[in-house]
């Protein structure tokens, strides 16, 4: 799809890789970017990038009613980004076990985006098709028993991604499941390893939308990583494996 004169949704626009989205869209052309936080106010500072085009929406991805206002107000978007995510535990399965922070992330990674795509579906139907982003992770297909729960919303989520995809192929809309490594925002700060900017992620997502690629790595950690799963998935489980037992406040 074209990028220039979009209408863009952005989920957890309010910094970290939603802020890139903002700020990569706004680059590209869109006429209009719904960018929407859990708090109002926290999107100050992203508003100014472009106070005719950036639109401030409070939108909680884990309250159907707050998703049901926007959509029966906003008639006009064409793309959708599934950024908003968390990442709560810490520790592994066993190792620090916490039902209720893998719960919430459930909750968020996957049913969050799951709410979304069912609201927003109609409207990019009736728009001629348009795109959906699903912001993932690396770890959607390789599980880091470091941060086992999340990855395992991640993997529901690409679950779902992938269902999607075929569901809403008829309407014309493309999906884009995005899996990097460890991106440098809020959420990995605590990790010392490599990291691939937040702009670097954005700028691969639009070319993946332009150029109609389905799964996107972005980065050399995804990069490398994709490609041995393609070859060799278990050298990449037991690589997995070898992180836990004295890296437990490692994030992704
Ligand atoms: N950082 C990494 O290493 C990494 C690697 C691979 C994938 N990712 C994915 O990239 C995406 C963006 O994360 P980030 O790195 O930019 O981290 P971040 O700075 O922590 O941003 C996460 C965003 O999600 C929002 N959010 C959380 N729960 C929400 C909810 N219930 N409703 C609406 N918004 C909610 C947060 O809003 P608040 O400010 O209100 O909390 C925040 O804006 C996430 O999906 C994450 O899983 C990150």
């Amino acid at each position: 799809m074209r990028l220039a004169d979009s209408v863009a949704l952005i989920t957890g626009a309010n910094g970290g890789l939603g802020k890139a989205y903002v700020e990569a869209l706004l680059a590209a052309g869109a006429a209009r970017i719904y960018a929407a936080a859990r708090k109002l106010e926290s999107l100050t500072g992203i508003i100014t990038l472009d106070p005719k085009r950036v639109i401030p929406i409070q939108l909680d991805i884990t309250d159907a009613r707050s998703i049901q206002d926007f959509v029966s107000s906003h008639q006009d978007v064409t793309l959708l980004i599934n950024n908003a995510g968390v990442a709560l535990n810490y520790g592994g399965f066993i190792t620090r076990p916490n039902l209720e922070s893998a719960r919430t992330e459930m909750e968020v990674n996957y049913f969050g985006t799951l709410t979304m795509v069912q609201a927003l579906a109609p409207v990019l139907k009736q728009n001629g098709g348009g795109a959906i982003v699903n912001v993932l992770s690396i770890l959607a297909q390789a599980t880091s028993p470091v941060i086992g729960t999340y990855s395992a919303s991640k993997a529901a989520a690409l679950a779902l991604t992938k269902g999607i995809r075929a569901e809403l192929a008829a309407q014309g809309t493309f999906v884009v499941a995005v899996m990097p490594g460890t991106i440098d925002t809020d959420m990995s700060k605590d990790y010392a390893g490599p990291k691939v900017s937040p702009m670097e992620v954005a700028q691969a997502t639009l070319q993946a939308i332009a150029d109609e690629i389905e799964d996107v790595y972005p980065g050399e950690q995804a990069t490398a990583t994709a490609a041995q799963l393609l070859t060799d998935p278990k050298a990449v489980e037991k690589q997995m494996s070898v992180l836990l037992p004295n890296t437990l406040t490692q994030t992704h």
